[in-house]
């Protein structure tokens, strides 16, 4: 291979790793930035705590919810885009407030529907809520 040709090569490889590198670092931040919006709407709920909660509530046996392990669940409908939907179960306005109720007591809000009471506390529930806000 000509000399030249190799500085090509090399220059491309290079342009390449700073372009990978670039990308990953914008990924990397709007994840960050959509993280730190949920936790902030969700009056200072924990995306991680929150992650771990769904997990334990098994959340996932009804529903469909993505980055939590086995959640495909179709009892429920999925979340997934369920921080941009207009109303919680239709019946409520989308906001922190209205999610944390709808966590904790379903059966309250909507008495019959197929989401059962499930002693979520209100920790648990403010948790939950800056997960699913991060579903956009
Ligand atoms: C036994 C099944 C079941 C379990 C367990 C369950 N859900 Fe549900 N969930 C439902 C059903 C059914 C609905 C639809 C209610 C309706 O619209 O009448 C629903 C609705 C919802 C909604 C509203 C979705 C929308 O499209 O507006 C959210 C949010 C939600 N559930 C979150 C959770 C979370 C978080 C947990 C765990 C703490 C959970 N659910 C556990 C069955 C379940």
């Amino acid at each position: 291979m000509p000399a030249s040709l190799k500085w090509l090569a090399l220059l491309l490889a290079a342009s390449f790793l700073a372009a990978m590198t670039a990308g990953a670092a914008m990924y990397a931040e709007t994840r960050a930035r959509t993280r730190v919006m949920a936790e902030q709407v969700s009056g200072g709920g924990t995306v991680a705590a929150g992650r771990a909660a769904i997990a334990r509530y098994g959340c996932g046996s009804c529903h469909v919810i993505s980055g939590i392990a086995g959640a495909s669940g179709s009892v429920g409908p999925s979340l997934a885009k369920v921080a941009v939907r207009v109303t919680i179960a239709g019946r409520l306005p989308n906001d922190a407030e209205a999610m944390m109720l709808w966590l904790r007591h379903p059966q309250a809000v909507a008495p019959g529907n197929g989401m059962p009471e499930q002693g979520v506390t209100r920790g648990d529930a403010r948790d939950i809520t800056a997960y699913l806000y991060t579903l956009k």
